[in-house]
């Protein structure tokens, strides 16, 4: 037969369009596009009356990273990936951290030991500076870049990650000149530190402070200072895990000044809370499992991240993905159950819940239309990041990599629970939710790994994706905006 798998009749949903066709695909990529298709598969799967979607772009989420308190990550490349397709991801980009004193290769090649035969799903790395020395901006990313990794993460707070402002400046200048992306976690570290020892030191310990520890005050200026260091530089950046009112605002003000300012949240800034990190008087580690930086906010403040989505201020919708087991030792009880709330690993997991809760909460309950949705959860990660169009869309010659829709009528939605999971965390701080919607089918590289409830893919089939640069290098002064 000419084609491996044809899917009939599919209801097909990218950024750009909307229209019925049957899709064919041959060693893993869209061969062709047509209504009424006039050839034979493999295998066919009518999809008619039934809504795809191109397969999610994963932009933001944490794999089998090394722990500096003894904590460990609930998953590793297998189960995280497996999480990811069973919610309708295809491709994901987790961090290869580098360690300070140590080299950003040393990291990459750990990372790929982790990944390899373990992957069920294609993945790219982006890079985690943690030590930003001259060798490292001058020789070692420059290289890495040619080699396809052309995203950087740099952290304006925690210990053993932040970069101070010089630091900052001299990736970004890297980022201009050889044509990559910076992520940045924006909060100041000395305000957290501050507050942190002011809540201590008044016995303020329970998992939420943790809220108190990190205000929006916090995030705003880092936010504020992230965007001046950019326009200096004269490159584009991400701010990644928006949280709020007031960092939307300064982003708000940046791309009314015309700056390349990209923003990503995340749904825990959608449906989560600080009142989700309170206390329950059986157990005052309850608020663990929401604990994540930056903290959820109010309310409000989610409605805030709403509009930002239906407006067009942010770029991309990532999981951040960063899983810790509440029960046993090695999670977020590392410190003890009774430990401060500074001793408690930070991150929640989402990587399977991603799609299905945008998908119900916001394009059935009409806060986005279906277009958007595609373009925040697949088409722009994949523009940001060097994959397009081979990622993140439906068309020929991309890969075969879509998500077939069920979707739930009112009255019979989903009840969300952490059975029915595919990660290796214990917990969904979503658990009880009710989703009008879940991948019924998802397709990666032309493979069916999930349909009807049954994952199937075998731990290293995913490859791993060399990225494009997103943009052309600059090797333009970058003084001369200032001259
Ligand atoms: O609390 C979070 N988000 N932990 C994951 C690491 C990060 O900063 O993205
Ligand atoms: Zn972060
Ligand atoms: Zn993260
Ligand atoms: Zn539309």
């Amino acid at each position: 037969s000419t084609y491996d798998l044809i899917l009939r009749n599919a209801d097909i949903a990218t950024a750009g369009d909307r229209y019925t066709a049957d899709i064919g695909v041959r060693d893993g990529r869209i061969c062709a596009i047509a209504q009424g298709l006039d050839a034979s598969a493999a295998r066919e799967i009518d999809a008619r009356g039934r809504l795809v979607t191109p397969g999610g772009v994963d932009g933001h989420c944490h794999f089998d990273q090394p722990t500096s308190d003894g904590s460990r990550f609930a998953d590793d490349f297998l189960s995280g990936t497996r999480s990811a397709a069973c919610g309708g991801t295809t491709t994901v980009l987790p961090f290869a951290a580098q360690q300070k004193g140590r080299s950003v290769q040393e990291a990459v090649d750990d990372y790929h030991r982790r990944a390899e035969g373990k992957a069920v799903i294609d993945y790219a790395f982006h890079l985690i500076v943690a030590d930003a020395t001259r060798d490292v901006t001058q020789r070692e990313l420059p290289a890495l870049i040619e080699k396809g990794y052309t995203s950087f993460k740099i952290y304006m707070t925690y210990d053993d990650l932040k970069l101070d402002d010089r630091q900052i400046i001299e990736v970004l200048a890297t980022a201009r000149r050889h044509g990559a992306m910076t992520m940045i976690h924006a909060e100041n570290s000395d305000c957290i530190a501050w507050l942190t020892e002011q809540l201590l030191d008044a016995g303020l310990t329970a998992p939420r402070y943790h809220s108190s520890s990190r205000p929006m005050a916090v995030e705003r200026e880092a936010t504020h200072r992230a965007i001046a260091l950019a326009e200096l530089v004269d490159t584009p950046i991400l701010i990644v895990h928006v949280s709020g009112r007031e960092a939307v605002e300064q982003i708000h003000w940046a791309r009314g000044r015309g700056l390349p300012i990209h923003a990503e949240t995340c749904p825990q800034y959608l449906f989560l809370s600080a009142e989700d990190l309170g206390i329950d008087p059986d157990d005052p580690m309850h608020g663990a499992r929401c604990i994540c930086s930056p903290p959820p906010r109010d309310k409000a403040n989610q409605q805030f991240i709403w509009n930002g989505l239906s407006s067009g201020l942010f770029t991309i919708v990532s999981s951040d993905h960063a899983p810790f087991n509440m029960n046993g030792s090695d999670g977020k009880r590392v410190a003890g159950d009774d430990a401060s709330f500074d001793r408690i690993p930070n991150g929640i997991p989402g990587v399977e819940t991603r799609l299905p809760l945008l998908m119900s909460e916001g394009v059935l309950k009409g806060r986005i239309d279906i277009h958007r949705f595609v373009e925040l959860t697949a088409t722009n990660p994949a523009r940001l990041y060097g994959l397009y169009p081979r990622k993140g869309t439906i068309a020929v010659g991309s890969d075969a990599d879509f998500v077939v829709w069920d979707v739930f009528p009112q009255g019979q939605e989903k009840l969300l629970s952490n059975d029915m999971l595919h990660h290796d965390a214990d917990y969904t701080p979503y658990e009880g939710m009710r989703l009008r919607a879940w991948p019924g089918l998802t397709v990666s590289r032309g493979r069916v790994v999930w349909q009807d409830g049954v994952f199937q893919a075998e731990p290293g089939s995913g490859q791993f994706l060399p990225c494009l640069r997103p943009r052309a290098p600059n090797d333009g002064n970058p003084l001369d905006k200032w001259l």
